[in-house]
């Protein structure tokens, strides 16, 4: 591997570190398998977008270190649709059968539908359609929903934080209103984006007394609401172990005034532990990376909007598949390379964040959710 330093950020900023992958001298066919040290397959790509966003999250893109003075990518940076529907192919023939858009906020990247239109048109290993999602603060959903629907994309994944208006308000930090992102989600679910999930990232103290409300609000609907345990991710949210509660006390409380039991996974890595309401009234999830890590079959890749690839959330360093992709290799060059990367990962942040000496070595120099999407 070659260290690549690109001198035109900030010495600070995390975008600064990555590795050229090498090609391998044997290549072989992409056989639709591939495994990591710990057997994980190849399984999910999420591919951020755009670094912008219109909201700014507490949690996420608090606004003393996002202001007027943050450097984003440059447009010139970027990844174009096309490059990415390669990048995409190449991961599919390695196994991938689920492609998550994200951000920042997907939906303010220009023709974000002629992208979907793109990906939508791609055939997993096995011959079946791709899962395509996106995730959203659905600020530009009930606008662009149809678009999207019309372009192949099979379902959404909203952000809302509380039904309280003043609460939410309070989190996005830029005083968008819950009603706005109820009509997105309702304009999604009538266009046949289904199934439609509710993120709310819980914070002890700050929203934690919207748990039920969620609940209440959205069971009966379809609409699977899932619990996120307030996560240290990246290096600018303050996170602090006693803002996170436990999804085990979120279920506790719902279940005291509507009765849940536990469903069985969709399937080996699942970020959600599901739960449904006992008298058939739907179900939630509860997202636990602090208290219950599930790195143990964590299948996920992501793809930065620049062309940097992850191997986990908690990274500190990229592997700059752009390099590649413009450097005139074959695909079967550029998916042996990608396929060697992942058959040498190790990440499993999760499982050793209790180790405050792991913490403290990467305490600044994190990705940003933002950067890399959820
Ligand atoms: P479905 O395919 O609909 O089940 O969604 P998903 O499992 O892909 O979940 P989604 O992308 O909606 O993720 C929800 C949240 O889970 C994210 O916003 C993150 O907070 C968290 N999350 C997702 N992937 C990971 C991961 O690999 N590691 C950790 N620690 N957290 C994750
Ligand atoms: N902890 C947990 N989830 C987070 N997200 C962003 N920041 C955090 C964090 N610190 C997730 C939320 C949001 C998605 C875009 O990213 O689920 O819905
Ligand atoms: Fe934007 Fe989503 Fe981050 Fe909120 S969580 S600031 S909506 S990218
Ligand atoms: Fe996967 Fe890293 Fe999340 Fe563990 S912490 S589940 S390895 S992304």
């Amino acid at each position: 591997m070659t260290e690549t330093v690109i001198p035109i950020f900030d010495l600070r900023d995390h975008r600064y570190r990555s590795m050229t992958p090498s090609i391998p001298e044997t290549l072989l066919e992409p056989s639709g398998l591939v495994a990591d040290t710990r057997a994980r397959p190849l399984h999910d790509l999420r591919i951020s977008v755009t670094d912008r966003c219109n909201f700014r999250c507490v949690y996420c893109m608090p606004k003393e270190v996002f202001d007027k003075d943050y450097t984003f990518l440059p447009h010139s940076e970027l990844l174009s649709f096309e490059e990415i529907e390669r990048t995409a192919r190449l991961f599919v023939s390695l196994g991938v059968e689920k492609i998550r858009l994200t951000g920042g906020e997907p939906l303010l990247r220009k023709n974000i539908e002629k992208l979907v239109e793109m990906l939508a048109r791609i055939e997993t290993a096995s011959g079946k359609p791709l899962d395509l999602t996106l995730t959203t603060n659905a600020s530009l959903l009930a606008r662009k929903a149809q678009s999207l629907r019309d372009a192949g994309l099979s379902r959404v994944s909203v952000s809302l934080d509380a039904m309280d208006d003043a609460t939410f308000r309070r989190m996005n930090d830029v005083d968008f209103a819950v009603a706005d992102v109820l009509h997105g989600i309702e304009t999604a679910q009538a266009v046949g984006l289904a199934p439609i999930k509710v993120n709310m990232v819980v914070k002890r103290g700050t929203n934690d007394a919207e748990i039920v409300p969620m609940a209440r609000h959205f069971r009966g609907s379809g609409i699977i609401v899932r619990y996120i345990e307030f996560m240290d991710v990246g290096a600018s949210n303050h996170w602090q172990m006693d803002e996170v509660l436990p999804s085990t006390e979120v279920v506790r409380r719902i279940d005291e005034v509507f009765p849940l039991e536990p469903v069985q996974a969709n399937y080996a890595g699942e970020t959600a532990e599901r739960w449904r309401y006992r008298d058939g009234s739907g179900e939630i999830g509860v997202i636990s990376s602090v208290t219950h890590a599930f790195c143990g079959d964590c299948s996920r890749i992501r793809l930065s909007t620049e062309g940097r690839l992850y191997l986990c959330l908690f990274a500190t360093e990229g592997y700059d598949l752009r390099a590649l992709l413009r450097g005139g290799y074959s695909d079967l060059q550029v998916s042996n390379a990608i396929a060697q990367v992942w058959q040498g990962r190790t990440d499993n942040y999760s499982e050793q964040r209790s180790n405050p000496a792991v913490r403290q070595a990467r305490a600044e120099r994190k990705i940003e959710m933002s950067y890399i999407g959820g």
